[in-house]
């Protein structure tokens, strides 16, 4: 049986948020304000300090349990939650479902159904297919949260926010800032959770770069700039996202080859010549040397890469501590 996703009646925004304002779920980043995203920031910097510390663990989440149930691949994402869980002294358990038309209907329920039976507080939920963790949050339990580890080509809300955490970081003020995003933005759930955050915290110019090939349809709807041409569009800004070649979702040739993307689209040192001198670099990974990015750039003096995954942790540890109603003030 095939489900239909999302589920009817409610909206990823309106079941996140309980009544009182407090995050229940994580899964999209649409629909929250900027006093929430900013609260997100602020907690997330207070548990990044935990980093220097030799014990790296605060009790706030003891006794909670927590499970990561990936059914699409992944490597940054996973180990980064399963860290921030154990860092806020949580159980962790890791499930792997191979991904097949198999998994989905009532044996998704059924999966649920019996994880629930273990008495677990938490799922982080990776899914292929757009609507999953909604479809799942609608069917937990009260008391169980549930965060998107990403979904489809729909949202991948703590990605954006570590990705906010790593701006706010190096740049501070959003109001002032030029940011384009480069590459798959068609396939890509980590730009759609970036243009709205970005566009949430009021940030000056948000700019997307691709060939029509690989945008969505009516894309400036989203309250972006759009370019074709990277050299145009890197002009004075002050971050540059490049984003993965998606070729597993890619259905039929959308490109000429990868060659020739990279002759097109790839960020060289070169063409990053035209971006504000301070400009940084970011990638959600995993890269692909040679096709969106050079070697050059992404292991260069401008890219905060391996900074956004470190970040990943306390952002995580954040979202987790907020949806469970912990007080995070005891994290200092
Ligand atoms: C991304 C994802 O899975 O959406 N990676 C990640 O989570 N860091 C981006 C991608 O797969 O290209």
């Amino acid at each position: 049986m095939t489900l239909h996703y999302p589920a009817p009646g409610a909206s990823p925004a309106s079941i996140q948020i309980t009544r009182e304002g407090r995050l229940k779920h994580f899964l999209t980043i649409e629909g929250l304000n900027r006093a929430l995203i900013t609260e997100i920031l602020d907690t997330a910097e207070s548990f990044a300090s935990m980093n220097d510390q030799s014990v790296k663990k605060v009790p706030l989440l003891r006794g909670k349990t927590v499970i990561n149930l990936f059914f699409e691949a992944s490597t940054r994402t996973r180990t980064t939650f399963e860290l921030a869980a154990k860092r806020l002294s949580a159980d962790v358990l890791n499930i792997n479902i191979g991904q097949s038309s198999a998994v989905k209907g009532e044996s998704l329920l059924d999966t649920l159904r019996n994880l629930e039976a273990m008495y677990c507080d938490m799922f982080i939920v990776r899914h292929a297919d757009s609507g999953a963790s909604q479809f799942i949050a609608h069917h937990v339990a009260p008391h169980i949260s549930v965060l998107n580890a990403g979904d489809g080509r729909h949202a991948h809300p703590t990605q954006a926010m570590l990705d906010m955490f790593t701006i706010r970081r190096h740049k501070g003020d959003f109001t002032k800032l030029r940011v384009a995003i480069v590459g798959d933005i068609l396939h890509s759930r980590v730009a759609r959770s970036q243009i709205h955050a970005l566009n949430i915290l009021n940030t000056g110019e948000v700019r997307v770069i691709a060939p029509k090939t690989l945008l969505p349809a009516e894309v400036e709807k989203l309250g972006v700039h759009v370019f074709h041409d990277l050299e145009q569009g890197l002009r004075d800004v002050d971050v540059v996202i490049m984003l993965r070649l998606q070729k597993e979702r890619m259905q039929g040739a959308l490109l000429p080859s990868e060659h020739e993307y990279f002759q097109l689209y790839g960020l060289t040192e070169e063409r990053l010549k035209v971006a504000a001198p301070d400009a940084i670099v970011m990638h959600p990974g995993p890269a692909n040397r040679g096709v969106e990015i050079s070697s050059r750039v992404a292991d260069g003096p401008r890219s905060v890469i391996l900074e956004q995954v470190t970040n990943g942790i306390a952002v995580r540890m954040a979202i987790m501590s907020m949806v469970m109603g912990a007080n995070p003030g005891g994290a200092a």
